[in-house]
C-alpha cells in the first residue's frame, strides 16, 4: 500500500487536485467528507463533529486516526491512497506512520499546496459544493453552467457552514497552530514537495501530476 499526502491550508485546493488524481489509479480520502457523511448520517460522531467543525476547530485526533485505521487495514495489496486533510496534527502524523509500519505501508511523498492567505479567503468564501455528487465550484474561479446550479446533478448548490469569512479565518489560525508544524517534521523525512498552488486550477494539477510522476 502506497500514500501519498495532500497538506496545505484550507482552501489551497487539496480537493480540487484530489479529483484528477483519482483518474490516476489513486483512492481520494479526504477526512473531511467522511466527517460530513456522518453529518449527514446524523450519527452520534456526526453531531459531535459537526458543532467543532461548523466552529472551525479540530475533531479529536483519536476519532480521524480510527476512521483511517478502519480504511487501511482491508486494502487490498499495492492500493495507492491519496490522503487529503489528513494527518494535521502531529499526533495524527506520528499515528500513520506506526499505522503503515505495521501494515507494510509507505508513505511515498507529501505534496504541500502553498497559497497566500487572502486569496484563500477569496476562495472559500466563493465556494459552492453539490450536496447530491459533491461536485466543487467557485462562483468566479470555477463556476457552474448554470449559476448556483450542478452541472452534474442538476441541483442548487450550497455553501459549507464552516465557508463564512470568520470561521474560515479560525480554520486559518487552526492550521498555522497545529498542522503548519508538519512541513518541518516531513521535510526532516526528505518526503515534501511543494507546490505552488497560487495559480489557474489546471497548472496546480499539472504540477501535482509532475512530481508524483
Ligand atoms: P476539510 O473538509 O478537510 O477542509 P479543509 O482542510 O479546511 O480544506 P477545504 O476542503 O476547505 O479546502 P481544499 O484545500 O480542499 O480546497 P478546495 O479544493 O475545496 O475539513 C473540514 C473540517 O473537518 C476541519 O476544519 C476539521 O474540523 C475536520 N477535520 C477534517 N480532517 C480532520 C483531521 N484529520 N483531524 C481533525 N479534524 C479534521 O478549493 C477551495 C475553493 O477554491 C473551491 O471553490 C475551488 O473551486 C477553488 N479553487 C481550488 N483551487 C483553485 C485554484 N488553483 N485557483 C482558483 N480557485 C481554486
Amino acid at each position: 500500500m502506497n500514500v501519498v499526502v495532500l497538506l496545505g491550508p484550507p482552501g489551497a485546493g487539496k480537493g480540487t487536485v484530489a479529483e484528477v488524481l483519482v483518474g490516476k489509479g489513486y483512492i481520494h480520502v479526504s477526512t473531511g467528507d467522511l466527517l460530513r457523511e456522518q453529518i449527514r448520517l446524523e450519527t452520534p460522531l456526526g453531531i459531535k463533529a459537526k458543532k467543532l467543525m461548523d466552529g472551525g476547530q479540530f475533531v479529536p485526533d483519536d476519532v480521524v486516526v480510527g476512521m483511517i485505521r478502519d480504511l487501511l487495514k482491508d486494502s487490498a495489496f499495492g492500493t495507492s491512497y491519496l490522503f487529503d486533510g489528513f494527518p494535521r496534527t502531529l499526533v495524527q502524523a506520528e499515528k500513520l506512520a506506526e499505522l503503515l509500519q505495521t501494515l507494510n505501508g509507505t508513505l511515498e511523498k507529501v505534496v504541500l499546496l502553498e497559497c497566500p492567505v487572502e486569496t484563500i479567503v477569496e476562495r472559500l468564501i466563493g465556494r459552492r459544493t453539490c450536496g447530491k455528487c459533491g461536485s466543487v465550484y467557485h462562483v468566479t474561479f470555477n463556476p457552474p453552467s448554470k449559476a448556483e446550479t450542478c452541472d452534474v446533478e442538476g441541483c442548487e448548490l450550497t455553501q459549507r457552514a464552516d465557508d463564512t469569512e470568520e470561521t474560515v479565518r479560525k480554520r486559518l489560525k487552526v492550521y498555522t497552530e497545529q498542522t503548519a508544524p508538519l512541513i518541518s517534521y516531513y521535510e526532516a523525512e526528505g518526503l515534501i514537495q511543494p507546490i505552488n498552488a497560487d495559480q489557474p486550477i489546471n497548472d496546480v494539477r499539472a504540477d501535482v501530476i509532475k512530481v508524483l510522476g
